[in-house]
């Protein structure tokens, strides 16, 4: 017996990063035990805002399945795959698309903000897939009738919305079709990126999944420590330090005794940061050592997730037959 049924994507938009594997994928690895998994590359969310430059899209969805099966996501346990393998994402889509309320998805606020965070980029998003982006997602959810999803707090408003739909729709057509989805979070790792602020590709901070030693040697030489603190034996102050957000996610052992030594001016800075990166180094050793060896193996990679979306696709068929046969279609 499994706790539930799970549903979880990421968008493949470019290079994994450490905060995307601390804030979500290691959570996944720690659910597949206990849930039956669906996990999907998301590549039609990709599009509803990169719709114009698709070149990279193959590659980054086969460097994101590198990422998961390295990270030690099973691709037996769980139903790994890509999808737009699986057409009734979309299908389901319209369909949603039929009964959602305009106001609904121009309330949601992730929908303004990242509006005006693109302003001046270049990117128009003034289109029916951006606006649509909360409705492909509650058909992901909805497809495969989950009950558990596994986010980052910043898709909370997404996931009311999945819900507003499932009870419209179960309304609507007078028949409990689809549990009402409950989000998991994971608990609350926000990782800083390089200068302090939160990690993300659009700041360019951050230190990648699959950094080599010498690339996580340059990002935490980078990290600025505090200014005040001159000489090795001065007292150090870890609020204001970066590599202290650090130690504190990937050093939890040593934590407290390394903020100790600090703020007694007993552990320089550099030395600290030797300590962090060794750290990270070793955590990350199995998994670049996976990374290494799937990459060599495109033929596995496009197995595994053809083989995901076989058994995706099973599932998605019989529940389309029963969403089909409530709308009268
Ligand atoms: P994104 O790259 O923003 O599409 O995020 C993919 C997943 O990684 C989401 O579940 C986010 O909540 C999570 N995530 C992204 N950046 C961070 C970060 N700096 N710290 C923790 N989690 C993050
Ligand atoms: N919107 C999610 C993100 O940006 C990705 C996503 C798409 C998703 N479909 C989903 C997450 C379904 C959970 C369930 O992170």
């Amino acid at each position: 017996m499994t706790k539930g049924r799970i549903f979880s994507g990421m968008q493949p938009s470019g290079r994994f990063h450490l905060g995307n594997y601390m804030g979500a994928l290691e959570n996944w690895v720690r659910l597949q035990n206990d849930y039956e998994c669906f996990f999907s590359i998301v590549d039609l969310h990709a599009l509803t805002s990169s719709y114009a430059d698709t070149s990279k899209l193959q590659d980054n969805i086969r460097e994101m399945a590198i990422d998961w099966l390295s990270a030690g996501l099973d691709p037996e346990k769980n139903v790994i795959f890509c999808q737009s393998h699986v057409k009734e994402h979309a299908e389901l889509a319209l369909l949603l698309g039929m009964m959602t309320p305009l106001g609904w998805l121009e309330r949601v606020p992730t929908y303004k903000d990242k509006l005006q965070d693109l302003e001046g980029s270049g990117k128009d998003l003034h289109t029916y897939g951006f606006l649509g982006y909360p409705v492909l997602m509650a058909a992901d959810i909805m497809l495969y009738k989950a009950t558990c999803v596994p986010v980052g707090q910043d898709q909370s408003a997404h996931l009311e919305l999945t819900r507003e739909i499932v009870r419209r729709f179960n309304y609507i057509y007078n028949k409990e079709i689809f549990p009402e989805p409950q989000a998991v979070y994971s608990k609350a790792k926000v990782l800083p990126g390089i200068d302090g602020r939160k990690m993300s590709k659009s700041y360019g901070n951050t230190i990648p999944f699959g950094a080599s030693p010498e690339e996580m040697w340059n990002a935490i030489r980078m990290m600025t420590t505090d200014p005040n603190r001159i000489r090795k034996t001065d007292k150090g102050n870890p609020e204001v330090c970066i590599v202290d957000k650090f130690q504190k996610v990937f050093n939890e052992a040593e934590y407290e005794n390394i903020v100790a030594q600090c703020r007694a001016g007993e552990i320089g800075c550099v030395q600290c940061k030797k300590c962090l990166n060794a750290k990270m180094n070793e955590m990350l050793k199995e998994i670049h050592e996976r990374r290494m060896e799937l990459s060599e193996k495109p033929e596995y990679i496009r197995e595994v997730l053809a083989y995901g979306a076989e058994r995706a696709q099973k599932e998605a068929v019989k529940n389309m037959a029963e969403i089909k046969a409530a709308m009268n279609l």
